[in-house]
């Protein structure tokens, strides 16, 4: 373990907008979430991208040749052993998981609740911007099924740049409006 590290995980303000139609208002709702500090351990995070960038390299993508890997350390884990998740197509496409969420059943179903770290690595695109390296819609709702406010659940998602951990999000920030039930 290296010395902790504060990260900031800066706020998001945006103020309502309503327009007047003439059949009713429509609303783009608020937005508020407030800053955040958390304390990360660099050498998890390594250890956890490096993990995901291996895992990708034994993903099953013979159809897209789009290669994912996971990583990932769950806070209610005293043991906080790493999870490893990659994507695995079916020649029936639909059948197809995610990378993120086959490390996340795993943790699951080894009795696991509560996301610390989800590390990401879209081995094919490391070069790309964010949106074709970070993490699918079904899979943002399925980290927030597992995520934790207090500290918060963090994405960290490869950027492949050199002298870069990757670029780091919690839930608010990857997953506005997340469904609840
Ligand atoms: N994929 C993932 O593994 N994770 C994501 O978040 C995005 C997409 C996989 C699914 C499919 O096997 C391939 O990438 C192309 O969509």
């Amino acid at each position: 373990m290296s010395a902790p590290v504060e990260l900031v995980l800066p706020a998001v303000t945006r103020a309502a907008a309503v327009t007047a139609t003439p059949l009713g208002r429509l609303t783009v709702p608020q937005r508020a979430v407030p800053e955040r500090r958390v304390l990360v351990d660099p050498e998890e995070l390594g250890r956890l991208r490096d993990a995901a960038r291996a895992a990708a390299a034994r993903a099953h993508a013979p159809y897209s040749d789009f290669t994912v890997g996971a990583a990932l350390v769950m806070a209610d884990d005293p043991d906080r052993r790493v999870f490893l998740g990659a994507n695995v197509e079916n020649a029936s496409y639909g059948a197809a998981i995610c990378a993120e969420r086959t490390a996340i059943t795993q943790a699951a179903a080894a009795g696991f609740r509560r996301i610390a770290v989800l590390a990401v690595s879209c081995t094919r695109s490391l070069q790309a911007g964010i949106a074709d390296r970070s993490p699918c819609g079904i899979c943002r709702q399925v980290i927030a099924e597992f995520a934790s406010d207090q500290p918060p659940s963090l994405v960290l998602i490869d950027s492949g740049e050199a002298g870069s951990l990757g670029e780091v999000l919690d839930l608010d920030r990857l997953l506005p409006y997340a469904f609840r039930l």
